[in-house]
């Protein structure tokens, strides 16, 4: 059985968590691994319906997707999560609990996001319509030493892409792709 593992991605909304997820999701599917994705916009339908944006609530969101993660990873899966996941007591309890643990800080300058607004959420946070909102009117706390940093507005979605996928194969998540082409 592969080894599971866990890919955190954190960041602000809109940064591109749940696009490179997908795209990881694409990259490890290929190779031949067990995948799931757990996206903090889906896990708010379903898992953890019925939770706000405050603070207890998001630990309680965080802690319920590093609890499925584990179960998953220790199962063989390839485990990607995607959550603003806000702070980092809780990112690195779950790191604790997990153990195979690659955090992903997807970083983007709240400038940047505010002007791609995808959502149009920052428009109506920063009128004062959506409450603690994350980078706008609720912290956001960057990891300190993450496996893995993206830059997304000064790489584009390959590039990210690529520099991920070469971290998993040096930190022997996945074999180097050189192994797998032949
Ligand atoms: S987390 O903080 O608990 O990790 P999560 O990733 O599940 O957050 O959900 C974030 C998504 O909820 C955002 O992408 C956005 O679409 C939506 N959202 C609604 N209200 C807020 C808010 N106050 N702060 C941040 N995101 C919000």
């Amino acid at each position: 059985m592969d080894r599971g593992f866990v890919v955190w991605f954190t960041g602000l909304s809109g940064a591109g968590k749940s696009t490179l997820a997908r795209r990881l999701e694409s990259v490890l599917r290929e190779r031949g691994l067990k995948v799931e994705v757990l996206d903090g916009d889906i896990i708010r339908t379903n898992l953890s319906k019925g939770l706000g944006f405050s603070k207890e609530d998001r630990d309680t969101n965080i802690r319920r997707i590093g609890f499925v993660c584990k179960l998953l990873a220790r199962n063989g899966v390839a485990t990607i999560a995607a959550a603003i996941s806000p702070y980092r007591e809780i990112r690195d309890e779950v790191r604790r609990d997990i153990g195979d643990f690659v955090e992903v800080y997807v970083k983007c300058p709240i400038d940047v996001l505010t002007g791609r607004d995808v959502k149009g959420l920052y428009a109506k946070a920063l009128k004062g319509e959506i409450p603690n909102f994350t980078g706008v009117s609720d912290p956001y706390e960057e990891p300190l030493k993450p496996e893995v940093l993206l830059e997304t507005d000064k790489e584009n979605e390959d590039e990210s892409l690529a520099k991920l996928v070469r971290r998993l194969e040096e930190l022997g998540y996945l074999e180097p792709s050189w192994a797998v082409a032949r």
